[in-house]
């Protein structure tokens, strides 16, 4: 594997599924293809879990990793081609040609600037590093992608269905939040599911709220959440922002927490959220705390996501 930006640079997922549950029980075992090999990890956005999941990941492989938090820890970075840089000290052409040259495999997170739809649809910044670098890229989450999450959302699903053995129902819900967020959780999300034949899908959110349709082609998408819980397995709860109105927040109704009541319209459904989470706006403490609460097998398992993409580019080196 030489990028990992999407799911569409995989070949077969119920494969990909299978090796990382299996690198998930014998975690040591690959790492002679780690040896003597460094991951560089690049932050121009906060993160937590990407962050040491990546680093654990990379650890379990036997690799050495260095992190660059862009903001607080380098010069500031130019990302338009041909500007006067009187502002910026160094252009991204030089700073990600120069990291790539210190690691084997370089993952970048890159959030999108919520202002330009069509500037960050394009996957402007994202395209450059995978121009500027000499080594392969990893997708740490991008202006409309975060696959890593995904992946690891789909091994959550696999194991709580004994790898897909009968037909189940997703529903990804929209849910209030006070600021305005990324797409690329949901779009990502979307993506992912669409390759999985067991999943029967909906996605709920508020009108114009609607993601963008090359991602979400396929799910049937109501704006009513009532009837979008009935029967579902899985309520995975994000916000976004609005596609349409790019980057607004349209709608601030608290009427969309996901509560302990609209969980019993479910099939004792299992809740998600790729976290950081906002308690009380998002979704009500009693359900994140519920025994139907599965955000730390979805987090334990960023871990095995990230290692099994790390290893297929370790082993195609
Ligand atoms: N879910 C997720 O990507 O978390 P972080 O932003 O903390 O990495």
């Amino acid at each position: 594997m030489k990028k990992f930006f999407s799911v569409e640079d995989v070949i077969n997922v119920y494969d990909l599924i299978q090796e990382a549950l299996l690198l998930k029980k014998n975690p040591y075992d690959f790492q002679c293809f780690g040896k003597n090999k460094t991951i560089g990890l690049v932050f121009f956005n906060p993160s937590l879990r990407t962050r040491i999941s990546c680093q654990k990941a990379a650890f379990n492989l036997g690799c050495n990793t260095w992190i660059l938090d862009v903001h607080k820890d380098s010069w500031s970075i130019e990302m338009n081609d041909g500007s006067v840089m009187n502002f910026t000290q160094e252009h991204i052409k030089e700073a990600i040609s120069v990291m790539s040259m210190y690691c084997d495999i370089l993952a970048v997170r890159t959030f999108p600037n919520l202002l330009d739809r069509n500037y960050d649809y394009k996957e402007i910044i994202f395209n450059k590093i995978l121009e500027y670098s000499k080594v392969p890229v990893v997708n740490m989450e991008s202006a409309t992608l975060h696959p890593l999450q995904s992946l690891a959302d789909v091994i959550t699903i696999a194991e709580y269905t004994y790898f897909f053995k009968k037909k189940c129902k997703v529903v990804l819900s929209w849910a209030p939040h006070v600021k305005s967020l990324p797409h690329s959780v949901a779009n990502s999300f979307a993506q992912w599911i669409s390759k999985i034949e067991q999943i029967d899908f909906t996605i709920v959110c508020p009108e114009r709220y609607n993601l963008y349709k090359k991602f979400s082609d396929g799910a049937y998408t109501t704006h009513d959440q009532n009837e979008a819980f009935i029967n579902a397995d899985f309520i995975y709860a994000k916000n976004w922002s609005s596609y349409l109105d790019y980057g607004k927040i349209l709608c601030k109704n608290s009427d969309w927490m996901i509560t302990e009541n609209k969980m019993k319209l479910t099939n004792k459904a299992k809740f998600m959220h790729c976290l950081p989470v906002r308690r009380n706006i998002v979704v009500e403490d009693s359900v994140l705390d519920s025994q139907n609460s599965i955000i730390f097998q979805q987090a334990k398992n960023r871990i095995y996501a990230s290692q099994i993409i790390f290893l297929k580019m370790l082993q195609s080196l």
